[in-house]
């Protein structure tokens, strides 16, 4: 048992299609291991069945090399922290298990978390290049299957000020992505070409949404008509306009996101603004946020690329506030698919 005053905190991240652990102490990193699984490439989507055996595979061996990376052993670790939901069950239940599993044989506190909850504290890690943001702050939570406008206003205190009716941001770009044959995930695949391309050169309708929430799946629609209609008059017409879809595509889905963004500061008058999930890494989401931020007075908040799509590290960080909360778990608590943020 480690009797040290510092806290080493263990965290698992297996909600989706990565597998990773990470240690920090206290706020610090030590170690972020993260194991993507390829076999998804192969079917344009992750399936389900396939992650859950990948991350029996890899969980072993990642934890592992955690440890070894950070240079601890499992028995200086205060406690273990695993993402409890939302995201896939099966997926979900080869960290927890494992957690579980590892926590009851080190006699240590295990820590439940909130998969998006820890998307929005990775700001908090102690690393170069991570700026905190201070309470209250806005976050925009983009990722493969939320898109939230949330209000922070401590580490366990999230209110959603909006989110999408339907798909999230990451899904509109790994459809539109895949619509125009481009690998799984699309995002960066999008975000790579769309800055070769013209954003200005095809105009998609953007649904109306009540208040500060958001709606992707007519820009799905709109989209896929737009162009199997371009294709039947020319069946080259992805490749001869492939940039310029892309950038058009990113510009539409980023000037929706932006808009709310924008209606949610003036609403709120919260000028530190931070954005967090793996939509995040969009270098033109980047470029928008920091124009705005000119223009507005903000003050922003974006972490490094390894912080924004899943990762162990902010699974650990937010366990290490579970643990100042005192909001230890139980070998009773049971993954959650899904799982509201408040
Ligand atoms: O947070 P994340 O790693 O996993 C989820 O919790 O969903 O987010 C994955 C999503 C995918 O939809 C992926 O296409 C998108 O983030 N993404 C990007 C970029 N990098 C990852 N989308 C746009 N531009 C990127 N550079
Ligand atoms: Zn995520």
């Amino acid at each position: 048992m480690n009797s040290s005053k510092d806290i080493y905190i263990l965290g698992i991240e297996s909600s989706c299609d990565d597998t990773s652990a990470a240690v920090i102490k206290n706020d610090k990193i030590l170690s972020n291991i993260i194991a993507g699984q390829a076999v998804h490439k192969f079917y344009g989507g992750v399936v389900p069945e396939l992650a859950s055996r990948a991350h029996q595979q890899q969980i072993v061996p990642v934890v592992d090399s955690a440890l070894k990376k950070a240079g601890i052993t499992p028995d200086q670790l205060t406690g273990i922290a695993y993402t409890q939901g939302p995201g896939l069950l099966g997926s979900l239940l080869v960290g927890s298990s494992f957690a579980k599993a590892m926590g009851m044989a080190l006699n240590i506190p295990i820590f439940p978390i909130h998969h998006m909850r820890a998307h929005v504290l990775a700001h908090f890690i102690a690393d170069s290049g991570m700026r905190k943001p201070p309470f209250p702050f806005i976050c925009l939570t983009v990722s493969g299957g939320h898109t939230q406008l949330l209000r922070v206003s401590d580490p366990q205190s999230f209110e959603i000020l909006g989110e999408t009716t339907d798909d999230a941001a990451g899904e509109a770009f790994d459809k539109g992505a895949r619509l125009l044959n481009l690998p799984y995930p699309g995002g960066p695949e999008i975000d790579k070409l769309a800055a070769k391309g013209n954003p200005q050169k095809f105009t998609f309708t953007k649904p109306k949404v009540p208040g500060l929430n958001f709606s992707f799946s007519g820009l799905k629609t709109g989209f896929r008509n737009f162009v199997m209609n371009n294709q039947q008059k020319n069946p080259d017409f992805i490749s001869e306009n492939l940039t310029d879809l892309c950038a058009s595509l990113q510009n539409t889905i980023l000037e929706m996101l932006m808009e709310n963004l924008k209606r949610a500061a003036k609403q709120t008058g919260i000028k530190h603004i931070a954005l967090a999930g793996g939509v995040s890494a969009n270098s033109g989401l980047r470029a928008m946020l920091e124009k705005e931020a000119l223009a507005s007075g903000w003050e922003t908040y974006v972490p490094p690329l390894a912080y924004c799509t899943d990762n162990g590290a902010m699974i650990a960080i937010a366990g290490y506030f579970a643990m100042l909360a005192g909001d230890a778990g139980t070998q009773a608590d049971a993954a959650r698919a899904r799982w509201k943020i408040d």
